[in-house]
């Protein structure tokens, strides 16, 4: 058996937790990340099945039943995860039409995956739907996506419009735009089957007032899908207050659409 702490998903998720505190993303225990993780590549870090200990999920997802997940543990700051991962972070297997989570490595303190489960379960399941490789759910607090959420009208359309006009690159990092959820309660099984709803048309999804959701086929591309809404949004409060001069034009956006093949949001552009 291989020692765990070199699996490349547990370096990658230590150094992508790392880099989002370091980002600015995850104050305290904010922000969650799970990652869908193949059963034969586990099965080189770990005896399956050695179920630690069984926690309720408290929602049903049949499809995600014998599905393994690493994740990040309820109230575990992303700042720690680095010097501590079996704390942090666990490795669950999901059962019992997704009603149970079978613990089979770390939240050695006796914690559990973070509160955000609903939503991260219910958008992989969405995800995978629309791209059978998407394997990674992450949600933070970006500081100028949540100031956004303050400013700018909760419209998709014109939320994502205006973050495709605040940097050349937005419409080829994120061709399929980004929906936006209005305030609701978070932790919540309505607030994760909302979420979900909204990831079968976006890989990115605002939290008003809260923060941001993004989903991918790897913890790289998906810290750079909320990277680059971010860089987004950071233009739009620097200039929202200031008279626009210029701007990028739907005609220009087309342009970016042929030149790198990607296909933006059907109705968004004129
Ligand atoms: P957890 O500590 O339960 O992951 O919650 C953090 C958070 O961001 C809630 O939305
Ligand atoms: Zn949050």
């Amino acid at each position: 058996m291989k020692n765990i702490m070199t699996a490349p998903f547990m370096v990658e998720m230590i150094r992508t937790a790392t880099n989002m505190y370091a980002h600015g993303w995850d104050e305290r225990n904010g922000g969650n990340i799970s990652m869908l993780l193949d059963e034969a590549e586990l099965k080189e870090y770990l005896a399956i099945p050695a179920i630690v200990r069984t926690i309720p999920t408290g929602f049903t997802a049949p499809e995600l039943d014998g599905k393994y997940f690493l994740v990040t543990g309820t109230g575990k700051y992303f700042k720690n995860v680095q010097y501590d991962p079996a704390k942090n972070l666990g490795i669950v297997r999901l059962a019992e039409n997704g009603t149970e989570a079978e613990v089979l490595w770390g939240f050695s303190d006796g914690g559990k995956f973070t509160s955000e489960f609903p939503a991260h379960m219910k958008s992989h399941i969405a995800r995978m739907k629309t791209d059978p490789e998407n394997r990674v759910v992450m949600h933070c607090h970006p500081s100028n996506l949540l100031a956004m959420t303050y400013v700018h009208e909760l419209d998709e359309k014109a939320f994502t419009r205006t973050l495709w006009q605040m940097c050349t690159e937005c419409i080829i990092v994120f061709p399929d735009g980004v929906n936006v959820l209005p305030w609701m309660l978070c932790g919540t099984n309505e607030i994760g089957e909302a979420t979900a709803e909204k990831m079968k048309t976006a890989r990115l999804v605002v939290w008003a007032q809260h923060g941001i959701y993004g989903a991918g086929r790897d913890l790289d591309e998906t810290f750079g899908l909320i990277e680059t809404a971010e860089k987004a949004a950071e233009i739009y409060m620097k200039i929202a207050h200031l008279p626009r001069v210029n701007t990028i034009t739907d005609e220009q956006m087309h342009l970016l659409e042929e030149r790198f093949g990607v296909k933006a949001r059907e109705g968004y552009l004129d």
